[in-house]
């Protein structure tokens, strides 16, 4: 990919699922990785396996948390001088329907997936207008664009990220930063299997999910990183507020 070296990247939920594999793709591209997460255990083994040599520090907070974002993001400007990528990947939810769900759970679900993103966009936005320029990669899901079974209100945040990102797009393409949206489908990680359960019932909906898939397969989380690279690399200098779903074909957006 295009013109990754050297860039400073954050990425949030660095410790998870598909937080480690967007990290370690952006290593491989030579990029100087920022990896935040709130598990400060996730983010000293994924520090360790990336090994001595890597461009890689790790970042303890939480997202949800507004001046604790503006004092990481204070601390990697500090260190680094800019930022010029941000990946929005933290995210967290239970599966419930709805009528079952309560107000303290909606604003657990919305302080995560809503409003922790927006905190990293109030802190690294105006170093990017500084600097006129910067990409803004946001990691919503399938579930925000065609909705999802015991999933309602985090299926709302998801499509309120979309509708943010687009708008964010279209408020700061005069400075150049380009803001675009990954919406995985069902993917192999912590978070998923916590959706569907353990055990025989858990492997019965993951064998359900991978049949109504076209190309026949769960996603794995290095099937993500791709796309989120591209967004992030010259190749995509020209291309801003776009939704794009990697989901094996689950939904197909026109
Ligand atoms: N796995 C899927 O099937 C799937 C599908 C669609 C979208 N997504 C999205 O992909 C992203 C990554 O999900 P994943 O499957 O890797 O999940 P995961 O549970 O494996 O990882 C999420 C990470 O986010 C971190 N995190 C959660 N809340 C945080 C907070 N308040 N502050 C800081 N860090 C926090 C967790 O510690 C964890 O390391 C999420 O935004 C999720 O909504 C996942």
């Amino acid at each position: 990919m295009r013109g990754l070296q050297d860039k400073v990247v954050i990425i949030t939920g660095a410790g998870g699922g598909i937080g480690k594999a967007i990290c370690t793709r952006f290593l491989e591209e030579g990029a100087v990785v920022v990896a935040a997460d709130r598990d400060q255990s996730a983010l000293d083994a994924l520090v360790a396996a990336a090994g001595a040599d890597a461009t890689i520090s790790p970042l303890a907070f939480d997202i949800t948390d507004f001046s604790a974002v503006t004092r990481a993001v204070a601390t990697v400007i500090e260190k680094f001088g800019r930022v010029d990528v941000l990946v929005n990947n933290a995210g967290w939810d239970i599966a419930k329907p709805f009528l079952d769900t309560e107000p303290d759970l909606w604003d657990k679900i919305i302080s995560i997936n809503l409003k922790g993103p927006l905190n990293l966009h109030k802190a690294v936005l105006p170093h990017m207008v500084a600097a006129k320029g910067g990409k803004v990669i946001n990691i919503a899901s399938d579930a925000g664009r065609v909705g999802s079974s015991g999933e309602s209100v985090y299926a709302a945040c998801k499509g309120g990220m979309i509708a943010f990102s687009k708008t964010i797009a279209r408020e700061c393409a005069r400075d150049n930063i380009r803001v675009n949206v990954v919406c995985p489908g069902p993917t192999d990680t912590p978070l998923l299997r916590s959706f569907v359960g353990e055990g025989e019932y858990g492997q019965k909906i993951f064998d359900k999910l991978s049949k109504a898939i076209p190309l026949k397969r769960l996603g794995q989380p290095d099937d993500i990183p791709g796309m989120i690279a591209f967004f992030a690399s010259d190749d995509a200098n020209f291309i801003t507020g776009q939704v794009i779903s990697v989901s094996g074909g689950l939904t197909m957006h026109g």
